[in-house]
């Protein structure tokens, strides 16, 4: 399978990649965008065209970004709806709630090491549980939009290079058995994520519906809260929120990704797999762990998150 490479570079902003897309009569949600990067993606989908809905769990806040990106981009067709991944009542609220088709989604809400062990009211780990499980049900319930689309469908999985740091544990993803650490859930969530890119696209494409994963790069967000605001990350590999908003929206529009699935970017580049990590993480910030791509994987995946969500 050839590697996907495309005229943007970590550069880039969520602008410059979806420069000259027209997306009037699109409907796009976007995850977690009260805040952040997803605040960026809403704001260049709005600049497009796009009707874009703000799925967030502080409605007030999603509110005032959507009054304020209808302001600055001139489009009043951006709107704001309650989602709280972690509760499966929520998400199923949401997706009932919509109705019609659905051309993009954005699975861009996240947390990111949580310090002790936290988990929802169903007993999943917080990362999992909001990462990947929440994004999960969300997703399979939007399957029926999603393929009424009438150009086809894209969803993006808004992944992270953190998921180099470790693979999912299958038998233990609660972290009943072994010691919490923040990290390997963060990586484990991050890895789910991919995984859920890769499966999604084998079961999906037939239906118009294409899923890839993405990592923004390292940008000051909100995200840092749970690691005292600061970003580990050297300063010349950080990234501005704009720049960050650039692989979403790459992943959401481009032409050059038309019928392209189950593939992970970095920087709007498809990223080189790898199969161990140095012991410089930052050497390897633009790899994807062969681990999140492998299709074995990704179906095991997709029916313990269907048992999971079915207990
Ligand atoms: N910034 C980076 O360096 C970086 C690097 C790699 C990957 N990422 C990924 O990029 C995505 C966006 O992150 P960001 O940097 O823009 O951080 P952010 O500003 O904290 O945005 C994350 C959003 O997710 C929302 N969220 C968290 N838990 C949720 C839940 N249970 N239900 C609904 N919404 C929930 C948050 O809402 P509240 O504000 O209400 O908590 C917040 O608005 C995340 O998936 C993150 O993992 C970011």
């Amino acid at each position: 399978m050839t590697r996907i490479s495309t005229p943007f570079d970590r550069t880039s902003t969520a602008d410059d990649v979806s420069e000259g897309i027209d997306l009037t009569g699109k409907r796009a949600i976007v995850t977690g965008a009260a805040s952040g990067i997803g605040v960026e993606t809403v704001r260049t989908l709005a600049r497009r065209g796009a009707d874009v809905t703000i799925a967030a769990r502080r409605p007030d806040a999603a509110r005032r970004v959507a009054e304020a990106v209808s302001a600055d981009t001139g489009n009043p067709n951006v709107h704001a709806a309650p989602l709280e991944l972690t509760d499966r009542r929520s998400v199923a609220a949401f997706a009932e709630a919509w109705t019609g088709p659905l051309d993009l989604l954005v699975n861009n809400a996240g947390v990111m090491m949580v310090q002790e062990l936290t988990r929802n009211a169903d007993g999943r780990e917080m990362q999992f549980a909001t990462n990947h499980l929440g994004h999960f049900d969300l997703t399979t319930r939007l399957h029926d939009a999603l393929a009424s689309a009438a150009d086809g469908a894209r969803v993006v999985a808004v992944s992270s290079s953190g998921h180099l740091f470790g693979p999912v544990v299958f038998d233990d993803v609660d972290y009943r058995f072994r010691r919490y650490d923040p990290v390997s859930a963060y990586a484990q969530s991050k890895t789910a994520e991919i995984l859920f890119a890769v499966a999604a696209s084998r079961r999906w494409a037939a239906d118009g519906i294409t899923v890839n994963a993405v990592n923004p790069g390292a940008i000051k967000t909100d995200l840092q809260r749970h690691v005292g605001g600061t970003l580990a990350t050297p300063e010349h590999l950080q990234k501005t929120v704009r720049q960050g908003a650039s692989t979403s929206v790459f992943a959401a529009v481009s032409p050059l990704l038309e019928g392209v699935g189950g593939r992970y970017f970095n920087d709007n580049a498809e990223a080189a797999p790898v199969t161990e990590r140095l012991d410089d993480p930052w050497l390897l910030v633009d790899t994807v762990a062969t681990y999140a791509l492998d299709p074995e994987g990704a179906d095991r995946l997709w029916a313990l998150s269907e048992a999971l969500l079915a207990a």
